[in-house]
């Protein structure tokens, strides 16, 4: 059966974290996963998390199975988290969804659910993306293709590249955006930017399928998706994938849901009926845990209020380290300008340094970036900006080796 089957390679993701994790060196730095870690290098339980998960120890009576669709109010209060309570399209019934084993289940359910409703549609995505959307995306059996996003002399979005892109993509076609926080760049679209590319969308008749699993880690829970909502109050049609593990911190619960805007409520039965059919071929039914922490969270004030409290921390404590790791990066040998890092939102950026370089980093320095340059700067601390800085001056030098 297997004498023939090949070896893949590591993935670029959880690969690097592999080696990073069997690197012996301390004082490793692991810029690589995008995973939250706090002042002294920890990936803390939230406080609102620990709070529901005591509650739900308490209080649950049973572990049979949830419906394929998942829990109900889970899935309505993340709606009520990802659109705002008052969105039009929630309003007139038009969005239906299931809850997914995380933003990666919610990905392929989407993608799933478009390839039933149109197994030719292709699927643009930005230059770059997320190295799993592809995977994810692709493995449905849609075709992938790409569209301009990211400006490497100006470390923002191309928008006019992206636009004159997108203004060939025939009606019937699927863009897929990232909500916020792009993964890899961290270069977001402003809220002007949304709103002409969504009556680009209206225009021309792509499908927007919107990716977002940083809501709330760059400048707040209903800021960082002020576009995205936008979008959704005037397209017809639209795929949201969301995902909790980075705003939550819940990784490893794997909650995450996948929503359709749909022209109405008969379509949306029908599109609901497709999704429930896919997730019921890949997981079944999706695991509770997580998403009843989220539930929980989302539907008792003193639990949000904490909750919101500490992802503005976290936000806070992303946006000092942008701040300091340009302020380190000044002067360096190779005279170049990192103050983009400031401009950009979320967890990642890219350096655009050279391969040579990320590759001295990881094997001289021990400090873990992927190859394409993206950092997570939420694994930077107080602590380790001294030796990280020093590497990358020493790496931009050119010297030692
Ligand atoms: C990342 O981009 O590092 C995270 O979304 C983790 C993952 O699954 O790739």
């Amino acid at each position: 059966m297997f004498d023939d089957i090949a070896l893949l390679p590591p993935d670029p993701i959880l690969g690097l974290l592999g080696r990073f994790r069997a690197d012996p060196r301390d004082g490793k730095i692991d810029l690589g996963i995008g995973v939250y870690q706090d002042e002294r290098g920890r990936t803390p339980v939230m406080r609102a998390v620990q709070g529901a998960e005591q509650r739900l120890l308490a209080t649950q009576t049973t572990k049979t199975y949830q419906g394929i669709a998942g829990d109900p109010e889970y899935n309505e209060r993340l709606l009520g988290m990802l659109l705002g309570d008052a969105h039009p399209a929630l309003r007139d019934g038009r969005v239906v969804g299931v809850q997914t084993t995380g933003g990666c289940g919610a990905l392929r359910i989407g993608a799933e659910v478009i390839r039933r409703a149109r197994p030719d549609a292709r699927v643009w995505v930005s230059t770059p993306t997320w190295a799993n959307h592809m995977p994810l995306i692709g493995g449905s059996g849609l075709q992938i293709l790409e569209y301009p996003y990211y400006d490497p002399a100006t470390h923002g979005v191309d928008f006019d590249a992206m636009m004159s892109a997108l203004a060939k993509v025939p009606a019937g076609d699927v863009v897929l955006l990232h909500g916020c926080c792009h993964n890899p760049t961290g270069a977001d679209l402003t809220l002007e930017q949304w709103k002409d590319l969504t009556a680009l969308a209206v225009r021309t008749g792509f499908t927007p399928y919107i990716d977002t699993a940083y809501q709330g880690l760059a400048d707040g829970v209903d800021e960082d998706v002020a576009g995205m909502r936008h979008m959704m109050s005037e397209v017809p049609e639209c795929v949201l994938a969301a995902s909790c593990s980075k705003n939550f911190g819940i990784y490893r619960e794997r909650a995450g849901g996948v929503y359709f805007l749909t022209r109405n409520r008969s379509r949306a039965e029908a599109v609901l009926s497709n999704a429930m059919a896919s997730a019921r071929q890949i997981w079944s039914m999706p695991p509770a845990h997580g998403a009843a922490i989220v539930a929980l969270i989302l539907g008792d004030a003193a639990l949000k209020a904490d909750w919101l409290q500490e992802l503005a921390e976290v936000r806070a404590r992303i946006s000092g380290m942008r701040a300091l790791l340009a302020r380190s990066l000044e002067a360096n040998a190779a005279g170049l300008d990192f103050s983009f890092v400031t401009r950009q939102k979320g967890m990642f950026s890219f350096l655009g340094i050279t391969p040579a370089q990320v590759t001295r980093l990881r094997e001289e320095f021990g400090v873990y970036m992927l190859d394409s340059t993206r950092i997570n700067v939420a694994g930077i601390t107080p602590r380790n900006i001294g030796p990280l800085a020093s590497a990358l001056h020493a790496v931009l030098a050119g010297d030692g080796a």
